[in-house]
């Protein structure tokens, strides 16, 4: 059995669950090309502007978290697309030629203008882009111009401009939604109910990366000064797969999830929660086009080994676990089980339980022993545990 990777997402075929999110690998349509031939089923093109808004970026524009020596994060303050309407109405046309089955989605944005917003939508219309992504989301820069992200807090005007683009749009529209709100239900419902096709969520997650102790500068050091930015990459990814349950469980409307993703792993669990497909971006950026061939395969393996016959079959598979805390079976207690055989004695357990609180654990002739009168079943010994020696037993 070959696993069907195929899915739609407002009507649209999607060979694949994977494409490329609005970000630097869809800035130019030959890099778009490049990685429609190496295997991703669509791409969320940078996001375009009227040609009269004003943009001017700053260098450097990344700062990065690493974990040891891998990369697990960006902080950028990078804006949006720098080429012209024009520019992207002739590469979406040429794309779309040469590749018929890929989904080439236009991400928008605009001054808070029904004007502005519908003529970019009326010339878009008349390209063969499969949907609008409205870009509400973009923590930097343009909240400072009343855009971006100060668009995508508000519910109302969040609301209206997504009317705005309704009464023009000749394709499908989706909002693409920011984390960086006290409760994204609540944005989620407010462009439903003004008609929104579907959604998209995470952009980046408002951040500042630190600085340096020794100068006291920002690590992200614009000529000395820095500013907040948008954080991507594994860091996120929680943030996301939250974000995009969180509005599963507000909205039918059908989802586009991404945040942290890197492998397919990471995908199954975004569908598993409610998404349709996924996007990824830092991932592309870090290691290239190329990351699609591993994360296909993987996908594809996977499915036939769980006896699915189609990637649809994963779609809110584990929506249901989600409740509030109050509604949580809270018995039995998950008391730790220490393989004796494999425990290295190393203490590590006893220190944890130790000092977080709950004395339970104790190395006592030479074993690791678990006092039940003091353990809550918390689960925080199982994972400083250098040899896997401890479970959690019910
Ligand atoms: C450098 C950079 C530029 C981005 N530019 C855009 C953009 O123009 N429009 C947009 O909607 N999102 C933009 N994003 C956000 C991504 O599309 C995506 O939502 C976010 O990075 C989370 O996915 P990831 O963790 O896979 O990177 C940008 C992200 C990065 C890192």
């Amino acid at each position: 059995m070959t696993a069907n990777l195929h899915t739609s997402f407002l009507g649209i075929d999607f060979e694949n669950p994977f494409l490329l999110a609005s970000a630097p690998p869809t800035a130019l349509i030959e890099s778009i090309d490049k990685s429609f031939e190496m295997g991703w089923g669509g791409a969320v093109l940078k996001t375009i502007t009227p040609d009269d808004l004003e943009m001017n970026e700053a260098s450097p524009r990344y700062a990065v978290l690493h974990d040891r020596k891998r990369i697990i994060g960006f902080q950028n303050i990078e804006l949006l697309s720098h080429q012209t309407v024009k520019y992207w109405c002739e590469g979406i046309k040429f794309l779309k030629q040469k590749y018929p089955h890929k989904v080439i989605i236009a991400s928008i944005m605009a001054p808070v203008n029904k004007d502005a917003w519908q003529d970019l939508v009326k010339t878009i219309n008349n390209t063969p882009a499969d949907a609008f992504e409205l870009n509400f989301s973009c923590p930097h820069g343009m909240p400072e111009k009343g855009i971006g992200m100060a668009i995508g807090t508000d519910a109302e005007v969040s609301a209206q401009i997504t009317k705005w683009v309704k009464e023009v749009a000749q394709k499908p529209v989706f909002v693409k939604l920011s984390p960086n709100v006290s409760d994204i239900a609540r944005i989620a419902r407010a462009v439903e109910s003004a008609n929104a096709d579907g959604l998209a969520a995470i952009n980046t997650v408002r951040g500042f990366m630190g600085i340096d102790i020794n100068t006291f500068k920002p690590l992200l050091n614009v000529n000395g000064k820095t500013t907040y930015g948008g954080c991507s990459g594994t860091m996120v990814k929680p943030i996301g797969l939250r974000c995009v349950a969180q509005i599963r469980q507000a909205s039918k409307l059908p989802i586009l999830g991404m945040g942290g993703i890197s492998s397919w792993e990471d995908a199954v669990q975004y569908i598993a929660v409610g998404s349709d497909a996924v996007q990824v971006c830092t991932e592309v950026m870090l290691n290239g086009y190329k990351v699609i061939g591993p994360m296909l395969k993987g996908l594809s393996t996977y499915l036939e080994e769980k006896g699915f016959s189609e990637v649809r079959a994963l779609k809110d598979k584990a929506i249901a676990t989600l409740c509030t805390h109050e509604n949580l079976p809270k018995t039995p207690l998950a008391y730790p089980q220490i393989a004796h055989d494999v425990c290295g004695r190393c203490g590590k357990c006893v220190t944890i339980c130790s000092e977080s609180e709950h004395q339970a654990l104790r190395l006592d002739d030479g074993y690791i022993r678990v006092d039940k009168t003091r353990c809550v079943g918390c689960g925080l010994c199982r994972f400083v545990c250098p040899v896997g020696a401890i479970t959690s037993g019910k």
